[in-house]
């Protein structure tokens, strides 16, 4: 154990106090980026002039043949507290003594901020490069479906017509604004960390930009005593993670209601609907209730790595650690998420009949025939009044709006114009030219603004550097 008996000389730890205290378990999965962050760290020391070139060297082919080792599957952290750990006591197993110069001038403090930053990093630029696939699959629906006519609910009663390419866009626009709050977590996470120390940064002539630029970060953290005790990146990401689940939870619960008998709007394809081992006769939309379910998990998270966070006095405590299990499992999570929503979306589809259905049954047009009063010089308060009163008397006997035209005619003329003007629900959708509406230009709009933000998201995770790319430029650099 280096942290106790072989830095400090102590006793060992007792084995129930390590089995409770370590932290390898969840950090195993942050090998490369703990080996990634070793070199760059040690490039530093090295031309700092701090350690020797022999044993910079003698190192450097050490972390590089971990790094190799893990990847063939032949090394695997054990044994110690934490994956730092793990790593540097078999470093000092391979290389002996000489590894001990590996940790001058920094801790594992801000060695597992470095860890963390280097995670939720690539999380971001993976999440993004999802999202994008997300936007271009959602936009090319909107587009495909957008003569399908369909209720918009409000309430969940139904409330005014409406294309299936705009309902495809209103969710394309919950994860258009995703991104964004991807991106912001990207801004947040792009500082480095390293060489703060424990706390109070060091005496020894370190140079914090070396490893920053190494590893692609645009600048370094401001204060040790705060970057120590800091996880706002993993909160951002975790916020942003969690909210994306959240929209895709809204999603699922109108695909699963539109996926049943009772609306009938969609139907699923064989592929992805799940089968009842009682009932022969169930297609059920399990895939979708599992995203929605899903984001139980997410804001499960949120609250945790809030709740540890809070009241923490400054600097490192050991509570921090606790962020791993939220962290890693919120970037597992959303992932499956895409994954399951990229495979399901283009297997749903709309049954135009039934949707349409929906729309004559009903008097989704009420507001229609109110603004054609309103184009007739009527006060709005009065027309809706007027609608109302004609639209109870229909629904009494039991009438469709387009048959009330007979009712009105008797007692409110005007309002029987203003009926027979109102087209059939397709010129309902048709007229709507207000920004950000049902009508066709706008929706085409919508989907062309969608697919900007794909390609925007698209570049930002184009723009991240990857683990391996880091690990094959650092393992060429000349030491
Ligand atoms: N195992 C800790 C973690 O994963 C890192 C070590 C923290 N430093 C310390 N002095 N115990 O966060």
């Amino acid at each position: 154990m280096i942290a106790k008996t072989d830095a400090a000389g102590g006793p060992s730890l007792l084995p129930e106090v390590l089995a409770f205290s370590s932290s390898l378990e969840q950090d195993r999965a942050l090998l490369r980026e703990d080996l990634v962050g070793s070199m760059a760290h040690l490039a530093m020391l090295s031309r700092q002039g701090i350690v020797p070139a022999e044993a910079a060297r003698a190192i450097h082919e050490g972390l590089v043949g971990l790094w190799r080792d893990a990847e063939a599957g032949e090394f695997v952290p054990a044994g110690e507290e934490d994956v730092h750990m793990a790593v540097e006591a078999e470093l000092t197993r391979r290389l002996g003594d000489v590894a001990g110069f590996l940790h001058t001038g920094r801790s594992r403090n801000d060695q597992v901020a470095l860890d963390l930053r280097l995670f939720v990093r690539e999380r971001c630029a993976d999440v993004l490069e999802g999202l994008s696939e997300l936007l271009a699959l959602v936009a090319a629906r909107a587009e495909a479906d957008r003569a399908v006519l369909l209720p918009a609910y409000t309430h969940r009663q139904r409330a005014q017509p409406v294309s299936a390419g705009y309902w495809w866009a209103a969710y394309g626009a919950m994860f258009a604004r995703d991104v964004e709050a991807l991106r912001f977590a990207l801004g947040q996470v792009d500082a480095s960390p390293l060489g703060v120390g424990a706390i109070a940064g060091t005496s020894l002539p370190t140079d914090r930009r070396i490893p920053q630029e190494l590893l692609g970060f645009s600048r370094l953290t401001l204060n040790g005593l705060d970057t120590v005790g800091d996880r706002d990146f993993a909160l951002d990401f975790v916020y942003s993670a969690s909210r994306f689940l959240l929209h895709a939870s809204r999603l699922a619960a109108d695909v699963v209601d539109f996926a049943s008998s009772e609306f009938g709007f969609l139907v699923l394809d064989d592929a992805i609907a799940c089968g009842s081992s009682l009932m022969p006769q169930k297609k059920n939309p399990d895939v979708f209730e599992l995203v929605r379910g899903r984001s139980g998990q997410g804001l499960g998270a949120l609250v945790q790595l809030f709740t540890t966070l809070k009241g923490l006095p400054g600097g490192y405590n050991r509570d921090l650690q606790e962020d791993r299990a939220p962290l890693l499992g919120t970037a597992a999570n959303v992932l499956a998420v895409l994954g399951a929503l990229r495979v399901a979306i283009p297997r749903v589809r709309f049954d135009p009949v039934r949707c349409r259905a929906a729309l004559d049954r009903d008097h989704t047009q009420a507001t229609d025939v109110a603004e054609a009063l309103v184009r007739a010089g009527v006060p709005f308060r009065s027309a809706y009044r007027r609608v109302g009163t004609v639209v109870r008397k229909a629904q009494g006997a039991g009438l469709g709006l387009m048959q009330a035209a007979e009712l009105a005619r008797e007692v409110d003329p005007e309002l029987a114009v203003a009926l027979e003007s109102v087209g059939d629900v397709a010129a309902s959708v048709a007229g709507k030219r207000s920004a950000g509406s049902t009508g066709p230009a706008e929706v085409d709009r919508q989907i062309a603004a969608l697919r900007q933000v794909a390609s925007e998201a698209r570049t930002a995770a184009a723009s991240v550097p990857r683990l391996a790319q880091l690990f094959l430029a650092l393992s060429g650099a000349s030491r």
